[in-house]
């Protein structure tokens, strides 16, 4: 063995030896702090986000062909890069050389808002395009499932790509054999496009051509040392762990030998989050390297062989090779096989993890092993004491011993049997979301019948995602053998299995019941499906499927993505160069594409920079009865571990309300409080050292968790709120019915792509402090950490570039995280950084508050509601932060579109031993605007008709007051509706729901239309304040800077937009650098919608006393350039620079009468979604969504439509997937993007149509525009309600007629368990209270 090896790669062509590598690094912190290659970011450390994505290149001696595959370079050991070729976004293109096409369509096509995801998705669709140059809409979606992006809603990443596929306009699925573009009701109608409408966003013609000829070579020295024969076993030795890389058999298995507990590490998806996460340590771990026998494949005469090392991608193409070169009857099993590897994981852990990698790990979750098992596989083995060849079975599985490989054991291949004349293989799953996600239930099923007969010779049936590892039902199969295929059978089937894979009530990852059910429902699918083919195969034999069986067989009906955007034509006497109202790209767009743009740790570190890491409760209420830090201090690198007694006198700060302390040391409220925080000088020791600091804990009585418990506890933070309008009391007595319901609706995870950022700079001089935080409210920062300092504002700056995302995540809670960095920082003279890893990040800051609501409606027979009395209770956690202010919103706002003559509705915000829930885009009306909408449904249910009839009467008419008595003329609200039902082919498309309904009984369609009034406005004058200022220099260039914070929504692109309109000079001429304390004093923070609307005011108002101040110099010369005419004043001593005030609008609101003016203007809108989804796996499917809204005059129609749409999809991700899940004692589970499911690219609806309505009226915001960043929000609900109308046609089939509640999220469990059916009767139910459940609704 070769000791302390030399490490060569090469990264973007150049050349990398490390003589002295420590094998615990991975390779993301090499690229980005080692290297500075700061384009790849970090989004999750687990693999699960993509933001890391960077190709790597390998070239194969026996083949002699280089693979390119993506890979995401947080799970890649630095060690395993040895002889490889990484390609990260720098090396692809920049500004400074050329753009990539890829970097450049992304940026031009909108597909960038706060860019933190864009360098991941540039190179996954570069991989893609190295790979196929011309590639498919479907390689496309699969290139792009393993990155998540929170801000665009993927329509414009997937239009960009798109220009990359050979395709004509024609979506390519010819459902019933009929092009997309011409199937009648699915039509859009015509646009009238001529000069008054837009529908285009950018022009193709522009683009940069492909040319793969113009792509880095792979460096042919790797060629040379990949065909030199002579290597042998490298040897990198750290700190605490070893790394030996055998490079022949022989090596590995000695190595083995030598180190049997040390794992194999191939493509470290299991190992290393096991790492990361389970804090599990390996001080050996074993890495082959390209050992040629690990990657066999060979094809004999019973079955295939594949190599243990193979990447699951290279299985999937060597399984659809297979699938046409043999007969299909022989392919059995590896159909099944390749259903799964197209949904397993996204292309960057399929391309990194190894077949051998996932057999041995035997995840409970594992989607291959159940079918390898059922496919009777053997596992070929292999160590110093020779080989050995058992099966993959349920021994295996279960690690029994004689079963299992031995530790000294190398897994060399693995044997998939070919199947046989009468022998089928099915594969089934569900996830909580199509792509990306662990299955909740999977399964493989096998059975063998004799010649002809259709009497079950073998069967075998294994399940994933129902007990420690994958779950073989041995005895049942064994008991149904020699029984004829028949439903009796099946039933027999599914009551032997559910005896024989029974799950505990309070079994791990909860969702007992759901399972259950699936287990039986796959089995119900495999008997169809077996009983499909063996009709194909003997027509007079064996009996046909009745009909309305056949639609438990389909897939979701889904075609390829195609959009239509709909926006208004710039006024033709607008002047040219006006780039107001144009789609005009992100200013960071390029930047973006290209990793050029720098985030809060894309900054260098500073000389002697310290981190910090933050140790946080792990009780939910106890009493700290000790903080022990030494252990954490005694290790190497840690300076300082600061606890409450440090901050003595600064420890609390009070942004709304009352005072919250920064850390906590006698009492604990909830689980992920700041406790203390550990300071040390990296950021690996920061981390190891507060995993060591000992906290010791009483536990305090009572812990109060969910509403419900705050309720019976009465655990308020202030007494209800309450609005009141007409006399909802005598209106119950004259009404034909009244009805009583309840809604739960869960939280919400911000899941902005950058976590929680902040970096303090003491200066040294003055007491100085300079502070960069991913912040929206830099004015907060400063305060906050003047507080802790206790100096003076003017001695602490802070500074924002950009913001990778904030959502309202980023204001309060990053103050206190801030002020404790920057506190850690003055103490010890030294620039202290604080990255938030993405677990803690969701476990501190958490986000939207979970809501209960409760309302009695009283309505007339023809739907229209005369009383409604509605109560909302939302769970605001451990502080108050912007709680009671989100609630106030959400009474304000709850009418929604309509108008309820006699209203009375309150509301209370509890208290829990929760982590405090805060702002998060549409802040309190998503939650109560949902309340509303169910309360409609089920009059309309009660009333005989749909929820859009009962929706239409109800709506505000023309000119009328809401319940707070503000005026408001609800004429756009009604053209929107009209528009969206026209537009939509709402009565067409409603008629073939019904008829596909008719026609299907396990697949149903649901189509629902929500109306949208959405008010914006902040409640105060001084709240809506903004200020800007603009310098012209004496070359004529112009920096602008107000007090917006660009996190991706394009405040700094509208800003220049207006100051170009301004002074009438080009947008090149204009500059923006970031925000600042130190340029911009006392800025409101950044969110509620009204970012640009309020600076752009301002910035208008600094443009215009400077262009009044030159009037007399521009007149003098009107030829003149701009250069000329600054030149000029600054001669005749007139400033060049000048500040833009905006006061904000008139507001008021008055909570002891109920009445005021709290919002300056309504954004109106209405979507329309159909969704499909199956009954027996509650799988769904967003099929079409239309979105209308009245954007007003839009500044930048690119930038407005993206808002929309991104707004859309994260409301839609609210509604359905993403599931927030706490244990009995109050921790969050979900930490991760592997356990919360925010929308992939496979989520949004496969045609997505959005529309601006004309503008019709001039108002006295910024050039008549309207805020958009928040209320598409809330019409993600169309896709939860549009789910309900699917779930109703299933219910009613099935005779049920009677009302029903779905909670949201509208989760595939939900669905699943809302259909009703005979195998929902079937499984054992718990009886409540008999048991602790896994997780708590919170
Ligand atoms: C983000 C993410 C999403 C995922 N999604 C899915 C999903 O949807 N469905 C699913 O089924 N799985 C999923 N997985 C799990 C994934 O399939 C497994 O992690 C992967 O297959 C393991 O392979 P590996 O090569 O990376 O294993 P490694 O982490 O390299 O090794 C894992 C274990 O296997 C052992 N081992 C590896 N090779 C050998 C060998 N030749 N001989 C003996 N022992 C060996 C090692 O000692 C180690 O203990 C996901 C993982 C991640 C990170
Ligand atoms: S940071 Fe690597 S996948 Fe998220
Ligand atoms: S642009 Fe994709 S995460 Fe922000």
């Amino acid at each position: 063995m070769d000791r302390a090896a030399e490490l060569l790669f090469y990264v973007n062509g150049r050349k990398v030896l490390e003589n002295n590598v420590d094998p615990e690094t991975m390779l993301l912190p090499y690229l980005r702090k080692k290297l500075r290659l700061t384009g790849t970011k970090y989004g999750c450390g687990g693999g699960g986000c993509g933001a890391c994505t960077v190709m790597i290149s390998r070239y194969n001696p026996i083949t002699k062909k280089i693979r390119h595959y993506p890979a995401n370079a947080c799970l890649i050991p630095i060690c395993s890069v040895h002889g490889a070729a990484i390609t990260t976004v720098e090396g692809i293109g920049s500004t400074k050389t050329r753009l990539h096409p890829v970097q450049e369509r992304i940026a031009k096509c909108h597909g960038t808002q706060c860019g933190f995801c864009t360098p991941g998705m540039v190179m996954s669709m570069y991989t893609l395009l190295r790979n196929h140059p011309e590639p498919t809409l479907d390689q496309l979606t699969d290139a792009l499932g393993g990155n998540l992006c929170r801000c665009t809603g993927y329509r414009p990443i997937i239009d960009a790509c798109k220009t990359f596929c050979n395709t004509s306009g024609c979506c390519q699925s010819k459902e019933n054999g009929v092009c997309c573009l011409n199937q009648g009701i699915n039509e859009l109608p015509e646009f009238e496009e001529g000069n008054k409408t837009r529908s285009k966003l950018f022009s193709e013609e522009e683009f940069l051509p492909l040319d793969p000829t113009q792509e880095l070579i792979f460096p042919p020295e790797l060629m040379m040392m990949a065909e030199k024969q002579l290597q042998r076993t490298r040897v990198f030795v750290g700190d605490r762990m070893t790394w030996i890389s055998p490079v022949t058999l022989k090596e590995l298995i000695e190595a083995k030998a030598k180190y049997p507990q040390a794992p194999v590490i191939m493509g470290n998806t299991s190992t290393g989050p096991e790492v990361k996460f389970k804090g599990v340590f390996h001080p050996v771990v074993i890495s082959p390297d390209r050992i040629e026998e690990l990657n066999v494949v060979n094809y004999a005469s019973d079955g295939l062989t594949l190599g243990a090392g193979l990447s699951l991608a290279q299985v999937k193409d060597i399984l659809a090779d297979a699938i046409l070169q043999l007969p299909e009857e022989k392919t059995q099993t590896y159909h099944a096989l390749l259903k799964h590897l197209g949904t397993l994981a996204g292309s960057q852990i399929r391309n990194m993890a190894s077949l051998g990698g996932h057999i041995v790990s035997r995840h409970l979750d594992s989607d291959l092993n159940p079918l390898l098992a059922v496919g009777n596989c053997t596992l070929h083995l292999l160590s110093t004491q020779g080989e050995r060849h058992i099966p993959l079975n349920e021994q295996f599985l279960q690690k029994c011993p004689g079963a299992d490989l031995k530790p000294e054991e190398i897994l060399i291949s693995v044997s998939v049997p070919y199947t046989r004349k009468w022998e089928f293989v099915s594969a089934f799953r569900q996830a909580q979301r199509q792509q990306n996600a662990l299955a909740i239930v999977n399964s493989g099923m096998r059975v063998l019948f004799g010649e002809g007969d259709g009497i079950i010779r073998e069967l075998s049936i294994s399940y994933g995602g129902v007990g420690p590892t994958t779950i073989c039902a041995k005895n049942s199969c064994q008991k149904l053998i020699g029984r004829p295929w028949n439903e009796e059978m099946l039933d027999a089937a599914c009551r032997l299995v559910l005896d024989e894979v029974s799950l505990p009530a309070s079994a791990p990852g909860g969702k007992v019941e759901f399972k259950r059910t699936l287990i039986i429902s796959f089995l119900f699918k495999f008997y169809l499906e077996v009983s499909q083919i063996l009709k194909r195969m003997d027509p007079v034999r064996f009996p046909s499927l009745a009909d309305k069986y056949e639609s438990a067989l389909e897939d979701l009906h889904s075609r390829h993505h195609w959009s239509i955007l709909k926006y208004q034509n710039v006024d033709p006497k607008q002047l040219p160069q006006d780039p107001v109202g144009h789609p005009i790209m992100h200013l960071s767009g390029i930047k973006h594409a290209t990793g050029e743009a720098i985030y809060c740790d894309d900054m260098p570190a500073m000389e002697g920079e310290l981190f910090l890491a933050f140790v946080t409760s792990s009780r939910a209420h106890a009493k700290i009865v000790s903080i022990d830090p030494s252990e954490a201090l005694s290790l190497p690198g840690v300076v300082d571990v600061l606890t409450e007694e440090h901050l003595h006198g600064v420890n609390s700060f009070s942004f709304l309300g009352d005072p919250e302390k920064l850390l906590e040391s006698d009492k604990a409220f909830c689980v992920g409080q700041l406790v203390c925080a550990v300071i040390a000088d990296s950021e690996v020791q920061a981390r190891r050292a507060a995993k060591r600091v000992k906290i010791v804990y009483q536990d305090v009585e009572p812990a109060i968790f969910t509403i419900e418990e705050a309720i019976q506890h009465n655990s308020y933070f202030a007494p209800e709120r309450k609005l009141e309008c007409g006399n909802v009391d005598e209106a119950f007595k004259v009404v034909d019915q009244i009805l009583e319901g309840e809604i739960h609706m869960g939280g919400q995870e911000h899941f902005y792509m950058e976590t929680q950022s902040m970096l303090a700079v003491p200066r040294g001089e003055d007491q100085e402090m300079d502070i960069y935080v991913s912040t929206q409210y830099p004015k907060g920062i400063q305060d906050i950490v003047a507080s802790v300092l206790k100096l003076p504002a003017n001695k602490v700056m802070c500074h924002v570039k950009r913001v990778g995302g904030a959502f309202g995540g980023k204001a309060f809670k990053t103050g206190f995280m801030a002020a404790i960095t920057a506190f850690a920082a003055n103490k010890h003279g030294r620039a202290v950084r604080c990255i938030l890893e993405r677990g803690e990040d969701m476990l501190i800051t958490a986000g939207r508050h979970p809501y209960l609501g409760k309302y009695k409606a009283g309505f007339m027979n023809d739907g229209r509601i005369l009383a409604l009395d509605i109560q909302h209770y939302c769970n605001g956690g451990a502080t108050l932060d912007e709680s009671q202010l989100v609630l106030d919103i959400g009474l304000l706002k709850m009418d929604n579109a309509y108008k309820f003559p006699n209203l009375r509705c309150r509301g209370c915000v509890c208290r829990t031993n929760l982590p405090s829930n805060t702002a998060l885009r549409g802040f309190g009306f998503p939650q109560a605007g949902l309340i509303t909408e169910s309360c409609i449904t089920e009059v309309a249910a009660k009333c005989g008709l749909s929820p859009e009839q009962v929706r239409t009467v109800n709506l505000y008419k023309g000119i009328d007051q809401t319940h707070y008595k503000q005026e408001i003329n609800a004429k756009t609200l009604i053209q929107c509706w009209k528009e969206c039902m026209a537009m939509s082919s709402y009565s067409l498309r409603k008629a073939a729901v019904e008829k596909f309904n008719s026609e299907n009984h396990w697949k149903k369609k649901g189509l629902a239309m929500v109306p949208m009034k959405y008010p914006i406005g902040f409640g105060s004058r001084a709240a809506g304040q903004a200020s800007a200022l603009v310098h012209i220099y004496l070359d004529g260039s112009v920096l602008v800077t107000h007090g917006g914070i660009e996190m991706g929504q394009g405040v700094h692109t509208k800003m220049i937009q207006v100051a170009s309109r301004e002074l009438g000079m080009p947008l090149s001429n204009v500059h923006l650098r970031g925000t600042s304390t130190e340029t911009i004093p006392n800025a409101n923070v950044s969110g509620g919608s009204v970012v640009a609307d309020f600076n752009g005011m301002a910035v208008k108002d600094a443009c215009q006393t400077l262009l009044k101040r030159l009037e007399p110099i521009i007149s003098k010369n009107p030829r003149g350039t701009w250069k000329d005419w600054a030149q000029a004043a600054f001669a005749e001593s007139i400033s060049l620079s000048a500040t833009g005030y905006f006061r904000g609008y008139e507001s008021n609101m008055n909570w002891e009468t109920g009445e005021g003016h709290f919002f300056e203007y309504f954004v109106y809108g209405a979507a329309c979604s159909e969704v499909e989804i199956d009954c027996l796996t509650g799988a769904y499917k967003n099929i079409r969504t239309d979105i209308v809204m009245d954007a007003g005059y839009s500044i930048n129609p690119a930038l407005d439509i993206g808002q929309v749409e991104g707004a859309f999809i994260q409301g839609m991700g609210l509604y359905t997937t993403e599931e927030l899940h706490y244990s009995p004692q109050g921790i969050l589970y979900t930490r991760g993007p592997n356990q919360y499911k925010i929308p992939t690219i496979r989520d949004t609806p496969t045609e997505f149509h959005v529309s601006f309505l004309p503008p019709s009226e001039n108002s006295n915001t910024l050039y008549s525009s309207k805020g958009l960043g928040e209320s598409g929000m809330f019409l993600g609900c169309s896709v939860f309600f549009a789910i309900h109308d699917a779930v109703k046609a299933a219910r009613q089939e099935r005779g049920l007629f009677g009302p029903f509640m779905l909670n949201s999220p509208l989760t595939p469990e939900r669905i699943r368990m809302a259909c009703e059916d005979k195998f929902t009767k079937m499984i054992p139910r718990d009886k409540p209270g008999s048991y602790v459940p896994w997780n708590i609704p919170i």
